[in-house]
């Protein structure tokens, strides 16, 4: 809260196209008023063709945002325009979270982040393995990959439809990553002790093939960076099997917490109120 009538709040943003569905402001104005800081976090709508518009007016200091997130789709564009990004993001390829520093606009990507601290979080020893089964080649994939391989896993089985997507991703990261059909997902669990689906895959009724997940080395784990529904039909088919299972929206959570400090100047923590909140808020459909 403000000590004096002329302290300046701290503004933070998210920008998308559509932006309408980001769960973000849930997240940060809970944090605000848990911390009872004198802030803002708002949802910007802004359209492809308005990106380089807004982009400029805040490397100029034309605006008075510390920083904010980057949703779908200017990921990518926003990476190009920034004018620091990471190693992390680099490898990545695509930003999430930027602030102005010195008059620069820093970037980062908090999606590796995110999805190692949820299982963290839910399954804690989870990065004890070394093998890996990934479903999907997207951006999403690239997050969780990297994740992977800063964990420790030194044996990365990435599977996709289009097997030329994943042959890109087993390229750019090296030696401990390989590219195979969906098909070869079942055979390439044997032994493995995680399995992460990163694709939308099982939003549609009846459209997951079935897995057996019992051929996975023991203490394996099912995760699914999918968390609407919360217990997805990834998670829900690795529990009728008896296998251990963690769902996906601490991923949603934690990957907000750098962000918050780096804008508001406090790290947040991911609570169970918290949890519950976004729950609810995801329910309403607002
Ligand atoms: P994101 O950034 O969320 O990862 P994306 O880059 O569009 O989104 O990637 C979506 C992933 O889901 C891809 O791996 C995609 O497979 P393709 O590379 O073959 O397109 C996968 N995917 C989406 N719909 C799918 C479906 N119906 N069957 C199989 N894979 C699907």
């Amino acid at each position: 809260m403000p000590s004096t009538v002329d302290e300046i709040p701290t503004r933070a943003f998210v920008i998308g196209y559509p932006v309408k569905h980001s769960r973000s402001p849930t997240i940060h104005g809970y944090w605000l008023k848990k911390y009872a800081l004198f802030g803002s976090y708002e949802k910007i709508e802004i359209a492809p063709g308005r990106l380089g518009d807004f982009i400029a007016a805040l490397k100029s200091g034309g605006t008075d945002y510390a920083g904010g997130n980057v949703t779908l789709p200017h990921k990518e564009s926003v990476f190009a325009m920034a004018d620091r990004v990471d190693e992390t993001a680099r490898l990545i390829g695509a930003i999430n979270t930027v602030w102005m520093d010195e008059g620069r606009l820093a970037a980062t990507n908090t999606d590796a982040y995110g999805f190692a601290a949820n299982l963290d979080d839910l399954r804690p020893g989870w990065d004890k393995g070394k093998i890996a089964v990934v479903l999907g080649a997207g951006g999403a994939s690239r997050a969780v990959v990297h994740s992977l391989l800063e964990r420790g896993f030194s044996d990365v089985r990435i599977c996709n439809r289009t097997l030329e997507r994943a042959r890109e991703l087993a390229d750019r990261f090296g030696s401990h990553v390989t590219a195979h059909e969906s098909a070869a997902a079942s055979e390439l669990l044997a032994g493995a002790d995680l399995f992460v689906n990163t694709t939308s895959l099982g939003l549609a009724p009846g459209d997951i093939p079935a897995i057996d997940f019992t051929v996975m080395a023991p203490g394996g784990l099912v995760t699914d960076i999918v968390y609407v529904p919360l217990k997805t039909p990834f998670l829900a088919m690795a529990e009728d099997q008896g296998i251990a299972s963690a769902d996906g929206l601490g991923m949603l959570l934690h990957q907000a917490v750098p962000g918050f400090e780096i804008w508001f100047g406090r790290r947040p923590e991911v609570t169970d109120e918290l949890r519950r909140l976004v729950i609810a808020d995801m329910e309403t459909g607002r």
